[in-house]
């Protein structure tokens, strides 16, 4: 459709401009409603929230704390109900108790925050004329959290890398954590890359054997990092009792919210590492038609950029014949790790200036890691390394085939027209400091406070792509700033890319994470085609302290999570940052919120 305002069309919107309001801030013209918060009910029977009195058994039936991706997948059958499929990544205890005392939980504590990990299901009722949903506490509902039983698949499964005494099979883990960004399938299930797993497992110091020590190095296992101490209660998150354990954590999570009773899978032929999301492409025509191609990143500095390639063609529509086969696709396939090269890379500085060609652009290839055959059976493309070891040790094979080492790679993502891939490169503070990787053309400047957003041009079943940065992001009087050419006096500064989506126009959505512009974080949309290409502008902020996640841009609705509200350096339980979204005098609540225009009108036309 063609706009009649002055911004591309499904931008049209008066952007909200830089803040820092302890509220969620729309824009003129729009309207919003919290959908569901931590602590609210999910299962039949689950109590009111009590903040002054949590309990395991409560939080357990209850949404889950700091809620990330959020996905909406039809209930079949019901019209205008829909499963609300979101993460809950993580626990800040000192947020959650008063007076908490850091990395000091009683067992009390560390059992809630267990339970308020993991992902939730909760049925969702459209409202008509309006974009609000209304949770429906039933049984199509289900909290999955940190003690779940969650089946791992693929060459991973059964291996002397993940077997624990608890689980001598190798098979079973109890439980997702860390659960960051996420992808829908088209065979309608919901995908959840777990991240910062190793902030979970105390003792890392304690274990001597070299290789061991080595495997959680790469990883960042550190006993400082473990803020959650859940060791304590359970010897599985002790590496001195159980070094195993955090080989089991670090996959893509795989949910059918169609069946309530079905066992969470994660899926170790797409790796470990710290997966932000997988999202997915299907070939739509030619010889590959119907194979699956999953985009991952990798979110820590100086990390990489994968995807996994099916062997099995997806089956359409929703039969149990169709789903059953569609379950396994991510079981069978190449996994692949992208190295990208510039077009100009003697013009690179580390200063973010733009190359002589106007635009910073190159190709790429992608390197095989591991093929899993519709056997069982897999093959290792890594020297010196067996299909397990790839398949556990993900980070170490790709250093070993000369990946890229990139800005954080944060959520990544087809377009769903285009076939196009965007992925948020959020910041990376050491790039070019002492013994670290200098700036290069996908990632072109020294200590990066901004980030970047990279498009990717990938025949997607091949090795060989083509990149250009969309977005380098920061304030645009900034002259290490570029907004795909697109005037910059005219744009909203954008800071630290997250989560990428796309609304039904075709524009790119990104929310934000860490703003380093003086502002909260926020929501925004960037034209991607024509003249318009590269126009960013704020659709909307969130409240003090938090981050922007999980969007969808459908029509009629935006939905956004805000996660961790309050959370700021020198605040906590005892002395809230934030009042957000109760008001008064109330502790702050992650929770997913939606906007939408008022009448009912599309959003942003
Ligand atoms: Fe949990 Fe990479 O953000
Ligand atoms: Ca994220
Ligand atoms: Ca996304
Ligand atoms: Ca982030």
């Amino acid at each position: 459709s063609t706009s009649g305002g002055t911004a591309a069309s499904g931008m049209n919107f008066t952007p909200v401009a830089a803040n820092t309001e302890d509220a969620l801030v729309i824009p003129d013209g729009y309207r919003q409603q919290v959908v569901i918060r931590w602590g609210d009910p999910v299962l039949p029977g689950a109590p009111a929230f009590d903040f002054a009195a949590q309990t395991p058994e409560a939080q357990a039936q209850q949404f889950g704390f700091n809620n990330d991706f959020a996905g909406l997948i039809p209930v079949d059958g019901v019209p205008n109900h829909h499963y609300l499929v979101c993460n809950q990544e993580y626990t800040t205890e000192e947020f959650m108790f008063t007076g908490y005392t850091p990395k000091e939980p009683t067992e009390q504590q560390a059992r809630i925050s267990m339970a308020a990990h993991g992902i939730t299901v909760v049925e969702v009722a459209a409202q008509p004329g309006t974009g609000a949903l209304t949770p429906v506490v039933g049984q199509r509902n289900r909290r999955i959290t940190a003690s779940t039983p969650t089946g791992l698949t693929g060459p991973a499964a059964g291996s002397e890398f993940v077997i624990t005494s608890a689980d001598p099979a190798g098979t079973t883990v109890l439980g997702t954590i860390a659960n960051c960004s996420g992808g829908l399938t088209p065979w309608g299930t919901m995908l959840s890359g777990e991240e910062n797993f190793n902030n979970y497992f105390s003792n890392a110091s304690t274990v001597t054997d070299p290789t061991t020590k080595a495997d959680l190095e790469r990883y960042s296992f550190t006993d400082d990092g473990d803020y959650h101490q859940w060791g304590r209660f359970e010897k599985r998150f002790d590496l001195a009792q159980e070094p195993n354990e955090a080989n089991r954590f670090g996959y893509v999570v795989e949910v059918d919210p169609h069946d309530p009773t079905s066992t969470p899978v994660k899926h170790s032929a797409l790796g470990r590492l710290k997966h932000e999301s997988a999202t997915i492409h299907v070939v739509g025509s030619g010889p590959d038609a119907g194979t699956v191609v999953a985009y991952s990143g990798d979110d820590e500095r100086f990390e990489y950029i994968y995807k996994f390639v099916s062997t099995r063609k997806m089956k359409t529509g929703l039969s149990s014949t169709a789903r059953t086969h569609n379950l396994g696709i991510l079981d069978e396939g190449t996994l692949y790790v992208a190295s990208f090269t510039g077009d100009d890379p003697g013009a690179i500085d580390g200063s973010g200036k733009l190359p002589p060609s106007g635009s910073f652009a190159g190709s790429g290839t992608w390197h095989p890691l591991l093929t899993v055959n519709s056997d069982g059976s897999a093959r290792s493309h890594v020297d010196g390394m067996n299909p397990a070891q790839v398949a556990v040790f993900t980070r170490t094979a790709a250093d070993k085939v000369g990946a890229t080492k990139m800005d954080r790679p944060e959520d990544i993502e087809p377009h769903p027209r285009t076939g196009k891939v965007y992925c948020a490169l959020t910041n990376n503070s050491k790039r070019g400091t002492d013994g670290e990787a200098p700036a290069d053309s996908a990632n072109p400047r020294n200590e990066n406070k901004n980030g970047q957003i990279i498009e990717i041009t990938d025949n997607h079943t091949g090795t060989d792509f083509t990149w250009d940065l969309l977005l380098v992001c920061g304030d645009p009087e900034e002259a290490d700033t570029y907004f795909g050419g697109f005037d910059k006096a005219s744009v909203s500064p954008i800071s630290c890319p997250d989560n990428v989506a796309f609304d039904p126009h075709g524009n790119l959505w990104i929310s934000t994470d860490g703003n380093a512009l003086d502002s909260n974080d926020g929501l925004f949309a960037v034209a991607l085609d024509g003249d318009r290409r590269g126009e960013t502008k704020q659709f909307l902020t969130v409240p003090n302290g938090a981050e922007t996640c999980g969007p969808i841009i459908d029509r009629d609705r935006v939905i956004v999570c805000v996660q961790h509200p309050g959370e700021l350096d020198d605040h906590s339980a005892d002395n809230p940052a934030s009042h957000w979204p109760d008001g008064g005098s109330s502790q702050p609540r992650p929770a997913v919120v939606a906007v939408w225009r008022d009448g009912g009108q599309p959003i942003g036309v």
